[in-house]
């Protein structure tokens, strides 16, 4: 078990932009400062995902909830009375938030959720950040629910692993989204949806999805970023009228990693993206396609197609 030693060291570890392992009443997540474009970046590759998902941000208070994403009536009805608890809400992203613009893949929403359980609170407060926290494995394996299980999957990558002892649910939280309309249930989980919706009235749910493609959205919610400019990868010089968004030697208007660092490019890919957007146009060089070079060409490929 943990010791408040042990959440001091995780909490220094969390402020220096490194990873750690921490439990949760759903699965074990892998923490990282929320605020930290780089840690995010770091978030992903431990995983090895093709692809940047949007990732759910751990608070612990909704004072601190409504400090990165604007609440409504029903928001706060929802927190009250079930945070802390697996409810995760998605919300419209606050314009003063934080946040990483990687952490939220760009999208103008953000999932917020305060955890049940005393050690992810513990660190949380302790490292004073919000922290993003997907399922601490690797990509396509199954989420580990005890300490030696998020050992054994991403050990590696974290500065630690915090052992909170089994998780009690098992299963990830419930994802709900508050727009305009009917909430929507994009993940069910460990919250039953009957609860909530005995709070909230009908939820709507989106349509089946195919694979592991992310749900298509009814409405906006769901939807990728895309930027308004048409997006025209593999460019080796910006077109009159164009923004150039630059990786290593092929410079441009800004550089998504003037030394040719994945993780720094994936850290920077949908901050300077919004930056470069309302021209033209954007240009991007081409970005290997390997490590994060993978998820952050899938993303732009999304994008060159609008
Ligand atoms: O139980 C859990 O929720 C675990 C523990 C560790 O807290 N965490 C977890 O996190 O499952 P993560 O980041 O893997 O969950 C991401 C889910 C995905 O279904 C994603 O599509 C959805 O949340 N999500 C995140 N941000 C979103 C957004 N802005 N809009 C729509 N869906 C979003
Ligand atoms: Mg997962």
């Amino acid at each position: 078990m943990t010791s408040g030693a042990a959440i001091e060291d995780a909490a220094r570890s969390i402020r220096a932009g490194r990873l750690v392992a921490f439990p949760t009443e759903t699965v074990y997540g892998l923490g990282a400062d929320a605020a930290d474009d780089r840690a995010v970046a770091a978030v992903f590759e431990a995983k090895g995902r093709p692809r940047f998902n949007p990732l759910i941000v751990h608070v612990a208070g909704r004072g601190e909830a409504e400090a990165l994403a604007v609440f409504d009536d029903r928001a706060r009805r929802l927190a009250d009375r079930f945070w802390p608890g697996p409810l995760t809400l998605v919300l419209p992203r606050a314009p003063a938030s934080p946040v990483s613009w990687l952490a939220s893949a760009g999208l103008d929403t953000l999932a917020l959720r305060w955890p049940a359980h005393p050690l992810a609170e513990a660190l949380i407060r302790a490292a004073g950040r919000p922290l993003v926290g997907p399922s601490a494995n690797r990509s396509g394996r199954l989420s580990p629910t005890t300490a030696a299980h998020a050992a054994a999957e991403l050990g590696q990558s974290a500065a630690m692993v915090l052992d909170g002892g089994p998780c009690r649910f098992g299963l990830e939280s419930t994802v709900v989204a508050l727009g305009d309309g009917l909430p929507i249930l994009l993940r069910p989980g460990a919250l039953d949806a009957d609860a909530i919706e005995a709070e909230t009235g009908p939820l709507a749910e989106p349509a089946p999805s195919a694979g592991d493609e992310p749900r298509p959205s009814p409405g906006m919610l769901l939807r990728h970023y895309a930027p308004d400019s048409p997006l025209r990868m593999g460019a080796e010089a910006a077109r009159p009228g164009e923004a150039m968004l630059g990786f290593g030697a092929v410079d441009g208007d800004l550089n998504l990693s003037p030394s040719a660092d994945l993780a720094e490019a994936a850290a920077n890919l949908f901050a300077m993206l919004r930056r470069l957007d309302g021209r033209g146009g954007i240009a991007v060089a081409p970005i290997p396609e390997r490590g994060l070079g993978r998820a952050i060409n899938d993303r732009l490929r999304r994008a060159a197609r609008g």
